[in-house]
């Protein structure tokens, strides 16, 4: 049977508690778990605990924006991979492109956050993705060949991976990158996951980028587009459930 479709909404760093509470309230009114996709919910760390207890029983995932490579230390204000676990976590978001960018994440910590994430039994969802300038310069496909080489371990396989492809340019700004484009460059990532692993076949590859209600039919019904990072978009309930009724094929119920 062909694995279900992965809808993960990042709140990146938005909501409070009472927000977040009643977002959750709202998602699971309009039937967020009778949905066919994985659905995963990545709010800041300070909600994961609350998220966690609200989203029991519902068949909805956990999931965080990041995580430090260490998993104790002298390491103030950092998380580790084995807390957010023990916080109900099953995936965390790493390298996405507002930490390279605005935190200087390199590929190597990713790679090592990648290791330490794996051995606390968190699945890491790796973004890569092209800038502006490399896309106009025709090196979208070098950049992202260069940063699954680098970030991804060697043993990388779809039990322990998942790839979100997010064109830096279509993040955050209402612009997506153009079906065939999607298509073409999915594609790529996954020949360049066969040369990292010969044994990587499977591993959802997710688009990432101002998926939204109108453009989340088109995007997910792609060959290998196992489903969508959404950022915006999952701060809205109702948006964020037409996407996930999208990927099932559903339509949507009022909420
Ligand atoms: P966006 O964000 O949907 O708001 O473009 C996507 C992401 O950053 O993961």
């Amino acid at each position: 049977m062909a694995s279900p479709p992965i809808i993960a909404g990042n709140w990146k760093m938005n909501l409070l508690l009472e927000s977040s509470t009643k977002l959750i309230s709202d998602l699971k009114k309009g039937g967020i778990s009778n949905s066919r996709a994985r659905v995963v919910i990545i709010p800041p760390a300070t909600l994961l605990s609350s998220i966690a207890y609200q989203i029991k029983d519902t068949g909805v995932f956990l999931g965080a924006q990041n995580c430090h490579e260490e998993l104790a230390g002298a390491f103030t204000g950092e998380v580790s991979a084995d807390m957010l676990a023990s916080a109900g976590c099953n995936y965390v978001i790493l390298g996405h492109s507002e930490r390279r960018m605005l935190f200087g994440e390199t590929n190597d910590r990713i790679k090592a956050k990648m290791s330490s994430a794996i051995k606390c039994g968190l699945t890491p969802i790796v973004c890569v993705g092209e800038s502006l300038q490399q896309r106009e310069s025709g090196e979208a496909m070098d950049a992202v060949r260069k940063q699954l080489e680098e970030c991804l371990v060697d043993e990388v396989n779809k039990n322990n991976c998942i790839i979100a492809y997010e064109p830096i340019w279509a993040v955050g700004t209402g612009q997506t990158a153009e079906p065939d484009d999607i298509e073409e460059i999915h594609r790529h990532i996954r020949n360049a996951l066969k040369a990292k692993n010969p044994n990587s076949d499977g591993i959802p590859i997710l688009y990432g980028g101002s998926v939204k209600p109108e453009n989340a039919s088109k995007i997910l019904v792609l060959p290998e587009v196992g489903g969508a990072l959404v950022g915006g978009a999952s701060l809205n309930p109702k948006d964020f459930l037409a996407i996930i009724n999208a990927a099932s094929g559903k339509s949507e119920k009022k909420i």
